[in-house]
């Protein structure tokens, strides 16, 4: 059974998924693409890499396209309607490499230890429980496994602070209401910010009980990049 934060976000993802990654890349000016590309590139080659709270399948399309990727990319997501992007949005090539489940992230439905890598864009911020949510990717991961969480964060500049927080709170929503009537998603997006931890809490919250963790701003803390590993046995 779904809490009313997990419900409230499934039925909102279900609701705008048509939109989505129009949306993302023209709030983003392009630049989320760029993003994904830097996050995937400490993830193992080869296994089954398991892309958290997938959307579109934009992280586990990354991965695909590196050539020294042999690997199966398993791509799960709460929302039906998101993971119907994926399906649209797959290369024929990545097909027969790649699989779909629907699943809640704080709740996998994986047995221990079957993953060698994990990835998640956009996730942490929508999540209800980051503790339980950390909790079940390490109990899904292989000894030995890479981790990369990509999530905007808070940039330390005050002054850059300043004109992101103008942009990501005030202009973003005006930009999304010209070519969508959701606008409430376009509102809860950038306020879920507003309560999100900065980057030293999130990785001391993500990163309890792995054996290494660290995160690297992206454009001056724009975005932020988490990445955790878990130990040889
Ligand atoms: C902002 S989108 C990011 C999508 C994609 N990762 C990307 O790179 O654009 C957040 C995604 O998280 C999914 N999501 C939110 N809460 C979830 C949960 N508890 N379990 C699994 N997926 C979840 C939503 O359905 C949505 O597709």
């Amino acid at each position: 059974m779904q809490n009313g934060k997990a419900k409230f976000v499934k039925e909102m993802f279900d609701d705008i998924h048509g939109q989505y990654d129009f949306l993302n890349t023209i709030l983003s000016s392009g630049q989320d693409r760029r993003w994904r590309k830097l996050a995937v590139k400490e993830i193992p080659s080869h296994g089954i890499i398991i892309d958290l709270c997938a959307g579109g399948g934009e992280m586990a399309q990354a991965i695909l396209a590196r050539d020294s990727f042999s690997g199966t990319v398993a791509i799960t997501d709460i929302s039906k309607g998101m993971l119907s992007l994926t399906a649209k949005n797959l290369k024929p090539e990545s097909q027969g490499r790649c699989f779909l489940v629907v699943c809640d992230a704080e709740n996998l439905p994986f047995k221990n230890n079957v993953f060698s890598g994990a990835v998640s864009a956009f996730c942490l911020r929508n999540l209800t429980d980051l503790t339980k949510f950390t909790n079940e990717v390490y109990r899904c991961l292989n000894s030995g496994g890479v981790v990369r969480h990509l999530e905007i964060a808070h940039p330390p500049n005050s002054l850059l602070s300043m004109l992101f927080e103008f942009y990501f709170y005030h202009l973003s929503p005006l930009i999304a209401r010209l070519f969508t009537s959701k606008t409430y998603a376009y509102k809860y997006l950038p306020n879920s910010l507003k309560i999100f931890p900065p980057q030293e809490k999130v990785k001391d919250t993500l990163g309890k009980g792995w054996s290494s963790v660290s995160y690297k701003n992206i454009m001056g803390g724009i975005s932020a990049i988490y990445t955790l590993r878990k130990g040889e046995k």
